[in-house]
């Protein structure tokens, strides 16, 4: 089975009180819950992890590069200004989707850069926790 990391940086272990108007009432846990089951309808075997610590999700990076996993990745705040993320993106071997909730574009201008975006094979954004299943969806179309 086709092994894919699903990795979510700070406070995305917040969602369901974290800026419900924003984010929704959708709880991490349900999160959780969708990438397994769409995961499992794919026939992918997903590992869902969330970190608010830069380092610990640079060092899952190299881990997937190293193993050639396929990543979907929601940076978070990380997305606008971490570089060292960015770097850890360019040496994955397998695709990258960056992933978000909402639409950066449609926020603030500082969500407008995603230092990200340049070295992921695709972004899916602005669909609440249907951004993460078609993600999914198109990581398992990769060749
Ligand atoms: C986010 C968008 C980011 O700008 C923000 O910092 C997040 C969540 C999203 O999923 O919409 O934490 O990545």
């Amino acid at each position: 089975m086709r092994r894919v990391l699903v990795l979510n940086g700070p406070n995305l272990s917040r969602l369901g009180s974290r800026e419900p108007d924003v984010y929704g009432t959708t709880s991490y846990d349900e999160l959780v819950a969708a990438c397994r089951a769409t995961a499992a309808e794919l026939g992918l075997d997903v590992d869902v992890r969330q970190t608010d610590d830069e380092s610990e999700l640079v060092g899952w990076l190299h881990d997937a590069a190293d193993g050639a996993i396929p990543v979907l990745l929601n940076p978070a705040a990380f997305t606008h200004y971490s570089y060292a993320l960015r770097d850890a993106c360019a040496q994955l071997r397998a695709p990258l989707v960056e992933v978000h909730l909402t639409n950066p574009a449609t926020r603030e201008e500082f969500r407008h850069t995603s230092v990200v975006a340049g070295v992921a094979t695709g972004t899916v954004a602005g669909f609440g926790i249907d951004s993460y299943r078609l993600a999914l969806r198109a990581l398992a179309a990769q060749p």
